[in-house]
């Protein structure tokens, strides 16, 4: 297949656009010797071939996706200036920008009042929310159930909060049941409920969950990173389509883009789903290839913030807060 490079010319234009913001500044010239940096590039060029074919639309062995080729193109163009956003005057006009991806991610559950920051990834986003969490609730557990992200425990660990693995119905969703009877016991301070568990996709029972919050006053944080885009799907199950008009009850959400996938072209190379791969290692896996080149879900990511924390920023993940009582800066 072609990888996509012949949109490299648009990215010259638009090169040739953002240096004519520049004009009035004195010429300079770097000293890159254009040979050492051929080397360099041929070198990774040819040692990336011996990676999966992730770009291709029939590729299912892993989750990620290269970008839409916007992203793609806006991301390279964004790199000739590298700007700094972690602070409002640090990165005047991408601090902005920034501040309006997480706007429109946020509006996505209906948030108008938040707060909220890109990070580097979902698991970063995470630790900031339950950093948030911790603050909040001192001491207390941070419960999540077995079919959540891995790195919820590890986190907990680094912010020294004890972790409460919650068991899962025949559904993988977590057992509200059992849930309420560890919130009896009254040291759980945060729950995780995930919507669009890694492994099955489960969308825990989000309108469960909140009746107990009722109850026992714990701090709500959603992980999105996997599911949160599914919000714009039109045909979700009934439940599920609950769960989802209910994220914006969450006192804080991660969401991570780097779930949306490029398009899938129109035309598909004929043959059976499920084919041997070529490339080591997953010489039998099913889910090497498959039809539609789909896993049953991709997403975005979001966490919380306290007011004067700084934010940083990387354009992956997303990272918010919708109580503005709560927090601030996410
Ligand atoms: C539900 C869920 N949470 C968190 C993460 C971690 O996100 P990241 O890989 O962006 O750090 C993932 C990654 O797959 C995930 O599926």
């Amino acid at each position: 297949m072609k990888l996509d490079s012949n949109r490299i010319p648009i990215l010259q234009e638009m090169l040739t656009l953002l240096e004519q913001g520049f004009s009035s500044l004195p010429d300079t010239r770097d000293s890159v010797d254009e040979d050492a940096l051929r080397e360099v590039l041929f070198e990774v060029a040819e040692r990336m071939r011996d990676n999966y074919p992730y770009q291709h639309p029939l590729y299912a062995g892993q989750m990620l996706k290269p970008p839409h080729p916007v992203a793609r193109l806006a991301y390279a163009l964004s790199l000739w200036i590298n700007p700094n956003n972690h602070a409002l005057d640090g990165g005047r006009a991408s601090s902005a920008m920034e501040k309006e991806a997480v706007a429109a991610l946020a509006g996505l559950f209906g948030w108008k009042t938040h707060l909220g920051h890109l990070t580097s990834g979902g698991t970063m986003a995470n630790l900031e929310a339950l950093w948030v969490a911790g603050r909040l609730k001192p001491g207390l557990s941070i419960a999540a159930s077995e079919q959540a992200h891995y790195t919820h425990e590890r986190i907990s660990q680094v912010l020294g909060l004890p972790f409460r693995s919650v068991p899962c119905d025949r559904s993988a969703r977590m057992d509200v049941d059992i849930l309420a009877r560890m919130l009896g016991e009254g040291d759980v301070g945060t729950v995780v409920a995930t919507v669009g568990t890694t492994g099955t996709g489960a969308v825990d029972p989000l309108a469960e969950i909140l009746e107990l919050q009722k109850r026992f006053g714990f701090r709500l944080h959603v992980d999105a990173a996997y599911g949160g885009y599914h919000v714009l799907t039109g045909n979700l199950r009934t439940d599920t389509r609950r769960a989802y008009d209910l994220l914006g009850e969450a006192d804080s959400i991660v969401i991570d883009p780097w779930s949306v996938r490029a398009p899938v072209p129109q035309r598909l190379p004929s043959g059976p789903p499920n084919v041997s791969c070529p490339w080591s290692g997953e010489a039998s896996s099913p889910a090497c290839w498959n039809a539609h080149g789909r896993r049953r879900f991709s997403s975005a990511s979001v966490s919380a913030h306290t007011p004067g924390f700084s934010r940083c920023s990387s354009p992956s993940s997303t990272s918010w807060c919708g109580r503005p009582k709560l927090t601030v800066s996410a």
